[in-house]
């Protein structure tokens, strides 16, 4: 199957599974729109007929995730940085997805200032559009909000373990304060904001460039060209790796139900399991010959990291379908056949 096919797939998957939640004829801004979850959702909006406005600026998104939409009659592409001032006089918009920030471990080191202002004036400006257009609003935020948690599976009650100067700081912290600042617009203004702590997500779309970057694109590109797969610590930590289509959707219904005013959800697959177990995973999918090499821990990485559900199963209606093995085989598929044509990323 070609990547294409595969994202094709995914997409009907999604609105299928969607059944009657449908965003039609509603004008929905998603800033980060060419990033990994903010291309799938404007795909699966525009197949279901909404305007999509996407807001991007390509710092860590690719042209390519939206370059099949540029010329639909229901997608607009604005090229803007989200912590900048911007008004949309002349459209109506109904709802706000706020995915705009860079979200790799690379770029906590790199680019700290722009991850803090993207999630926190950039939430700013998405919260002003939200409320002079009295459109919904709905923030992604993350798991990495807990910090490394005491609690797990860790519930949306767990008020976080976090280091605030650690390298992670500008990533964890600015997404609290980005949660802090939702709240605060509903209370004071009455807006309707919704967020998603969003636990790893892996599939078709995420960058495979960065040594330290995310660890199911960096194993599959290392199995795939048989280089060592680099594990730091000793690979004991454990994460709980959701596929792309389930995310999507779960952040959809949580866009979408009328009653979710002010709630907090963890998006994420429960099925929890160490790095090494991934390595080893990926590296038979992949039929590799790759050994596992170990590295010194990265700082503040969280031990376990796995959510507590419950809420979404019972407010979203929702629960992961796609396993661990299905989700990775896609992934490798859509990887191997990307990098048959791969030329390089263009910055
Ligand atoms: N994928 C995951 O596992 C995961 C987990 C937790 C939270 N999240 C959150 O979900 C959102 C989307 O993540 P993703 O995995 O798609 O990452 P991504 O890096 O692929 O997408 C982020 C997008 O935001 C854009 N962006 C960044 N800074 C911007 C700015 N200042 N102005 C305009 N656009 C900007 C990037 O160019 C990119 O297209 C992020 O907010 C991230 O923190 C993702």
């Amino acid at each position: 199957m070609s990547s294409k096919d595969v994202v094709r797939e995914g997409v009907d998957e999604i609105v299928r599974n969607l059944g009657e939640i449908s965003f039609e004829d509603q004008t929905v801004l998603i800033t980060g729109g060419a990033g990994f979850l903010g291309s799938w959702i404007c795909d699966v909006l525009v197949r279901q007929n909404a305007s999509v406005i996407c807001l991007d600026n390509f710092a860590s998104g690719l042209e390519s995730n939206v370059a099949h939409l540029m010329n639909h009659e229901n997608f607009t592409f604005v090229r803007h940085d989200v912590s900048q001032p911007i008004y949309f006089d002349d459209e109506r918009i109904d709802v706000v997805m706020h995915l705009a920030s860079r979200a790799s471990p690379l770029e906590f080191n790199k680019f700290p200032i722009q991850i803090i202002k993207a999630n926190t004036l950039g939430t700013w400006i998405a919260l002003g559009i939200a409320k002079k257009h009295n459109a919904r609003l709905l923030f992604t935020s993350t798991s990495e909000v807990y910090g490394n948690p005491e609690i797990v599976p860790t519930p949306e009650t767990y008020n976080g373990n976090v280091n605030p100067v650690g390298i992670r700081g500008c990533y964890d912290e600015a997404k609290r304060a980005g949660e802090a600042m939702c709240m605060a617009y509903m209370r004071q203004h009455g807006l309707d904001v919704r967020i998603a702590r969003i636990f790893n997500t892996y599939g078709p779309r995420m960058r495979a460039d960065g040594v330290y970057g995310r660890v199911v694109p960096r194993f599959i590109t290392q199995a795939l060209n048989n280089e060592p797969i680099t594990v730091f610590g000793d690979g004991k930590q454990t994460r709980s790796f959701c596929y792309v289509t389930d995310q999507v959707e779960g952040l959809l219904r949580l866009a979408w139900f009328d009653d979710l005013r002010g709630e907090v959800i963890n998006i994420g697959n429960p099925n929890e399991i160490t790095v090494l177990e991934l390595a080893e995973i990926i590296r038979r999918i992949a039929n590799s010959n790759s050994e596992i090499k170990f590295y010194p821990p990265m700082p503040d990485d969280p031990k376990r990291r796995c959510p507590d559900i419950t809420k979404a199963k019972t407010l979203l209606r929702w629960r992961p379908k796609v396993g661990l093995e299905d989700g990775l085989r896609n992934t490798v598929e859509w990887f191997r056949d990307v990098f048959s044509n791969f030329t390089g990323y263009s910055k």
